[in-house]
C-alpha cells in the first residue's frame, strides 16, 4: 500500500499531502502518517515553510468515521493538530475540494488556510449526533467569532471558499498549488499567531446562545449534539484554550458513546448503501438525461417538476386541458414567488428556473424527452392509456416512469411495447420538498434504465430506494399497517392525541391522526370504497370512524376540522369532543368495552407493526435491505433519525423482544400480528435484520 501522507520539497517549501482515497479519512495511518512527515519537515534545515494539502477530491472529509466503534487509536487527531500548532516551521494549509470535520479542525491548527475556488469548509459533526472533537468549537470561534463558528457548527453547512474569505476561515484564495506554494511564503512572512491566542477565551461575544438553544429546542428536538455544540462555543469565549480542548474532548467522548451519535453513523452508512442495487454493478451503462417531461401537472406533476427545474433541466409539463396546464403552471410560479418573497432565491434565480419549465396539451412535444414521469389521476385505465400514447411518441431510449402510489407498475408497463424501459419513480408530497424517492423497480425493467434512474434522482437532490412491487411499495405498506394500528387502538380505549403525543414526544415529526388531517380522511375513505368489493370481510375492519369523519364532511385541516378541529388560518390541532363521542360510540356498536391503554402499549404495538410489515417486505424480496427501509422512514415519513429506523430500534431493542411482543399481540388481536417468518428466524437464531 502506498504511504497515506508524504513530504516533497518545492525549494524551501515542504508539501505534505494526504493521499487516502476516496476522501482522505483522517484514519489511524494518515494521522501517524502526518505526525511522522512533520517531524521530517522539522528535521529538514532546508525547509523554511510547510504547506499540507489532500490530493484527490479533496483536503479531507475528517475523521474515519469506521473507526468511531472501536477503541481510539494513538496518534489522536488532537495530539496530531496540536503538533502543528506548535511546529517550528510556518504552516499553511491548501485546501481544495473539500475541508470538512477533523479535517478543517486540522486546517484549524494550521496557522494559515488558502482555498482552491469552489472549495467547502464545514464542521458536520452534528449530523452524526457529534460536536467538532478535535478542536473545532474552541478554533473556530477564535477565528472567525463566536456568532459565525455557533452557525456552522449548529448547522453543519458548508462554506464556500468565497464565503470563508469573507469571514476570515481563510487567508486567501489560490487557482492552483503553484500559486498556493508562493502565497504560502508571502504568508509565512506575515508571522505567528497573536500571543493571547491560546490564552484569552474569545473576545466579549454578542453570540445569541439563549435564542440559539430555544431554536435548537424546536428545530432538533430528541437530538442531544446540537445544545452540547453550542455549550461548546459558549465554553470557548470563557476558557483559555488549553481548557476549552480539554472540555470539548470529554462532550466528544459522551456523544460519541451516546445511543443517537451511533444511530446518526448508521444512517450516514444506510444512505450511501441504499444507492447500490443488488445485482447492478457500479460499471453499469447509463443513458443521458437532459430534456425532463412529466403528465399531469396537479399536486404531484407540478412538484415533480419544480424539483427537476430546480435541479436544472428542461422541463415541458402536459396536462388534459389548457384550464388544467394553466393552473398547474401558476401553481409552479407561485411557489417561487413564495421561495423569491421569502428571500430564498433571487429574482434572476426565479426567473431562470421558471424558464425551463414550459407546458403543453399535445403530448406530440416529449417526442424527444430523455425521461417522462407521469403523474395522472390515480386510475389504473387512466394509467395506461396515458402509457399506450407515450409508447408511440417517445423516442426509442426514453425512460418512462409512473408516480404511482398503489397500482401494479408491471400493469402499467404492459401498456407499452417496451416494458424494459419502463419503471416507477414514486415521489413524495411535497415532491419539491421530500428527500425520498422510492424507484420502483419492475420485472422487466432492464439494468441500464435502472442504473441512469438512480444515478438520476443522486443529481436531482434525492435519496432514492430501489423496491419491489406490490401494493403500497414499502413504505406506504408500512405505514398503512401503523395507521391501522392506530385505529384499531382508538376502538379499544385510546384517543388520537393519546397516539399522536406518544409518537411525538417519541421523535416522530407528526402523530398518526394529524396525518391522516393533513392528507384528507377522504382521500383514504375513496381509496377503501374503491377497494371494498375485494376486502377479506372476516377481518376486523378498524375504519368505521375514519369513514364516518369523511361522509360527515370532516377531510381534515383543509376542512378546518377531521380528527382535530382547527381554527380558521392554523394548524393547531385541537381535540374535539365530538370526535370523541363518535370514537366512544363505534366502541359501543362493536361491543368493545374500552379501556385504559398505557403509552408503553401505544408505542410498541404502533411501532412493531412497522416492523413485522417490514420484515415481510424483506422476506418478500421488496424491500432489499433493513436500512433501505429505515432510510424510506426517516426520508419519506418523518421518523427521528437519531432513532436510525424502524428496523435499526428493533434490532437494537433486540429481536427476541420483539417477537415476544408480536406473539403476544397476535394472541390478544389476531391475524394482522401473526409474526412474520423471517423476524422468527432471525429471533430464534440470536440475529439481526442486519445481518440479512
Ligand atoms: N469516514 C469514513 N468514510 C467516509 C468518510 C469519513 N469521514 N466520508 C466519506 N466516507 C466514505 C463514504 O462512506 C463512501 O464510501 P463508499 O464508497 O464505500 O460508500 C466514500 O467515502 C465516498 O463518500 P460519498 O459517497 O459520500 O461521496 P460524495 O462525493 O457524495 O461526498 C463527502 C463526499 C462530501 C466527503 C461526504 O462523504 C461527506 O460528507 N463525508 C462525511 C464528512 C463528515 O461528516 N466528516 C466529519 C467526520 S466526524 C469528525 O471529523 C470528528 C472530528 O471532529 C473528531
Ligand atoms: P391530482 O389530482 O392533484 O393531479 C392529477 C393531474 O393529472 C390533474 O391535474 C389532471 O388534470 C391531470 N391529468 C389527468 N389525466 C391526464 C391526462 N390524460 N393527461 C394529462 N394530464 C392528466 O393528483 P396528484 O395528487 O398529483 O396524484 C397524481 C399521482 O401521484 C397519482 O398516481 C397519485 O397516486 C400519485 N401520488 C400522489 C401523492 C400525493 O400525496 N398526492 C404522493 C405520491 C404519489
Amino acid at each position: 500500500m502506498s504511504d497515506p501522507v508524504t513530504l516533497t520539497r518545492y525549494d524551501d517549501v515542504g508539501l505534505i499531502t494526504i493521499q487516502s482515497p476516496p476522501v482522505n479519512a483522517l484514519g489511524q495511518a494518515v494521522r501517524a502518517g502526518l505526525l511522522a512527515r512533520l517531524k521530517d519537515a522539522c528535521n529538514d534545515p532546508s525547509i523554511a515553510v510547510l504547506v499540507v494539502t489532500g490530493a484527490g477530491r479533496g483536503f479531507s472529509a475528517g475523521a474515519d468515521i469506521t473507526e468511531f466503534d472501536k477503541p481510539p487509536q494513538s496518534p489522536l487527531l488532537g495530539e496530531v493538530i496540536a503538533a502543528f500548532e506548535a511546529s517550528a516551521r510556518p504552516t499553511v494549509a491548501a485546501i481544495g475540494g473539500f475541508a470538512l470535520g477533523g479535517g478543517l479542525e486540522l486546517a484549524l491548527g494550521i496557522r494559515y488556510r488558502i482555498g482552491f475556488p469552489g472549495a467547502r469548509l464545514a464542521l458536520p459533526e452534528v449530523n452524526l449526533g457529534l460536536l467538532p472533537g478535535s478542536g473545532g468549537t474552541q478554533r473556530l470561534p477564535r477565528l472567525i467569532g463566536a456568532d459565525a463558528a455557533l452557525d456552522m457548527i449548529t448547522s453543519g453547512r458548508h462554506v464556500m471558499a468565497d464565503d470563508a474569505l469573507a469571514n476570515g476561515l481563510v487567508d486567501a484564495i489560490a487557482d492552483d498549488l503553484d500559486e498556493a506554494i508562493a502565497l504560502a511564503r508571502e504568508l509565512a512572512s506575515a508571522g505567528e499567531r497573536p500571543a493571547d491566542w491560546a490564552e484569552a477565551p474569545v473576545a466579549a461575544s454578542n453570540a445569541p446562545f439563549e435564542a440559539y438553544a430555544e431554536r435548537m429546542k424546536r428545530r432538533r428536538r430528541g437530538f442531544p449534539a446540537p445544545m452540547r455544540c453550542i455549550e461548546a462555543v459558549r465554553a470557548a469565549t470563557r476558557l483559555p484554550l488549553k481548557e476549552g480542548l480539554a472540555w470539548e474532548r470529554k462532550a466528544f467522548a459522551e456523544l460519541k458513546a451516546s445511543p443517537e451519535s451511533k444511530a446518526q453513523r448508521y444512517v450516514f452508512f444506510a444512505e450511501r448503501e441504499a444507492a447500490r442495487v443488488k445485482g447492478i454493478s457500479r460499471d453499469t451503462p447509463t443513458r443521458q438525461v437532459t430534456h425532463a417531461a412529466v403528465v399531469g401537472a396537479g399536486t404531484m406533476g407540478s412538484g415533480i417538476a419544480l424539483c427537476l427545474a430546480d435541479a436544472g433541466l428542461q422541463v415541458t409539463v402536459m396536462e388534459s386541458s389548457e384550464a388544467a396546464l394553466a393552473r398547474g403552471l401558476a401553481r409552479i410560479e407561485s411557489i417561487y414567488d413564495a421561495a423569491l418573497a421569502k428571500g430564498r432565491m433571487d429574482k434572476a434565480e426565479r426567473d431562470r428556473r421558471l424558464a425551463r419549465v414550459s407546458g403543453t396539451v399535445d403530448m406530440a412535444a416529449f417526442a424527444n424527452a430523455d425521461l417522462v414521469i407521469e403523474a395522472v389521476f390515480e386510475d389504473m385505465a387512466a394509467k395506461r392509456n396515458v402509457f399506450q400514447r407515450l409508447d408511440k411518441i417517445c423516442k426509442t431510449g426514453a425512460i418512462l416512469a409512473t408516480n404511482t402510489s398503489t397500482l401494479d407498475v408491471n400493469a402499467i408497463a404492459m401498456a407499452t411495447g417496451r416494458p424494459e424501459d419502463v419503471l416507477g419513480m414514486h415521489f413524495f408530497s411535497p415532491a419539491n420538498v421530500m428527500r425520498l424517492l422510492e424507484v420502483v423497480r419492475g420485472a422487466q425493467t432492464a439494468d441500464d434504465v435502472l442504473a441512469t434512474v438512480m444515478r438520476f434522482a443522486g443529481q436531482i437532490g434525492k435519496l432514492p430506494v430501489c423496491v419491489g412491487v406490490c401494493d403500497g411499495f414499502v413504505g406506504n405498506r408500512m405505514f398503512m399497517s401503523r395507521n391501522q394500528e392506530a385505529l384499531s387502538l382508538i376502538e379499544e380505549g385510546a384517543l388520537p392525541s393519546q397516539i399522536d403525543r406518544v409518537l411525538t414526544d417519541w421523535g416522530m415529526a407528526m402523530g398518526a391522526f394529524a396525518v391522516m388531517d393533513l392528507a384528507g380522511t377522504d382521500v383514504g375513505w375513496r381509496i377503501r370504497r374503491a377497494r371494498e368489493a375485494k376486502r377479506d370481510k372476516r377481518e376486523p375492519y378498524p375504519f368505521t370512524v375514519a369513514d364516518r369523519l369523511a361522509l360527515a364532511g370532516r377531510h381534515g385541516q383543509k376542512a378546518g376540522k377531521g380528527w382535530y378541529r382547527y381554527e380558521p388560518g392554523s394548524r393547531t390541532a385541537i381535540e374535539d369532543p365530538e370526535v370523541t363521542a363518535m370514537i366512544e360510540a363505534v366502541s359501543r356498536e362493536k361491543r368493545i368495552q374500552r379501556r385504559e391503554i398505557g403509552d408503553d402499549e401505544v408505542l410498541r404495538r404502533c411501532l412493531w407493526q412497522l416492523v413485522n410489515t417490514g420484515a415481510l417486505l424483506l422476506e418478500e424480496g421488496i424491500a432489499q435491505r433493513a436500512s433501505d427501509i429505515d432510510m424510506i422512514f426517516l426520508n419519506g415519513y418523518g421518523f427521528p433519525a437519531f432513532r436510525g429506523g424502524p428496523m435499526y430500534h428493533a434490532d437494537q431493542t433486540g429481536l427476541d423482544r420483539v417477537l415476544a411482543d408480536i406473539e403476544a399481540f397476535h394472541a390478544l388481536h389476531g391475524e394482522r400480528w401473526r409474526p412474520a417468518p423471517l423476524l422468527r428466524h432471525l429471533a430464534e437464531a440470536g440475529r439481526d435484520f442486519a445481518d440479512v
